[in-house]
């Protein structure tokens, strides 16, 4: 799934992932937030409507990084003021691990990208944060692992992944998801280990 894949998502139309709204239990998680000044990443971001959230809420560190440019310029159409150094344009796995995040957000792109790449999935987002740095958000309910997105998978490998480089802290189903998701997805909340 290279970026002319993703962009033609875009430009066709063919977006059955997308909520149209911030999610409703990133919402909930984000309304519980103190610190303002958190430094947020959101990988795959797609239409971002979680970064526009959190950025019409004061999160003003808040950058997304999508392979395809069209969903980040539409953010930009949609908010503006977004920084554009905030929506960054590239693949997640060539990020620099120089800049650090305190918080990354997940919504349907870890189960958006090729399940050969989630273990360097997962080193990237442990390089990418803070000491105590946190990834939280909504992975898929245990689903067969498939040929196309989304890829799927369960809970048996999401913590065989996960464990080694992060302290679970919430592995839940998740109870408040949009009503087309009900039933379908975990909440994790994981934070960086030492
Ligand atoms: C299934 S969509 C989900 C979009 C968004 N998270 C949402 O919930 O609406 C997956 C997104 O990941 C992006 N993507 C896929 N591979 C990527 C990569 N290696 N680096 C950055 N973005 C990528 C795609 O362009 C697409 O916007």
């Amino acid at each position: 799934m290279n970026k002319q894949y993703w962009s033609n998502r875009y430009i066709q139309n063919t977006t059955g992932w997308d909520l149209g709204k911030v999610s409703p239990p990133i919402k909930v998680f984000v309304d519980k937030l103190i610190n303002k000044k958190l430094k947020i990443l959101i990988p795959g971001s797609g239409y971002g409507y979680e970064a526009e959230y959190l950025f019409l809420n004061g999160y003003l560190n808040t950058s997304v990084v999508d392979l395809a440019k069209e969903p980040l310029q539409n953010i930009k159409k949609r908010v503006a003021n977004f920084p554009e150094k905030q929506l960054i344009e590239a693949n997640f796995f060539n990020l620099s691990k120089n800049q650090k995040f305190d918080l990354i957000i997940e919504q349907t792109f870890f189960c958006a990208i090729n399940p050969k790449l989630r273990e360097q999935y997962v080193k990237m987002c442990y390089s990418l944060l803070n000491n105590g740095g946190r990834i939280v958000g909504l992975l898929f309910y245990d689903i067969p692992l498939k040929e196309d997105p989304p890829f799927g998978g369960d809970k048996f490998e999401y913590l065989k992944l996960f464990e080694p480089f992060f302290e679970i802290l919430i592995f839940e189903k998740c109870m408040n998801s949009h009503s087309s998701r009900m039933g379908k997805e975990y909440w994790i909340e994981f934070t960086k280990r030492a």
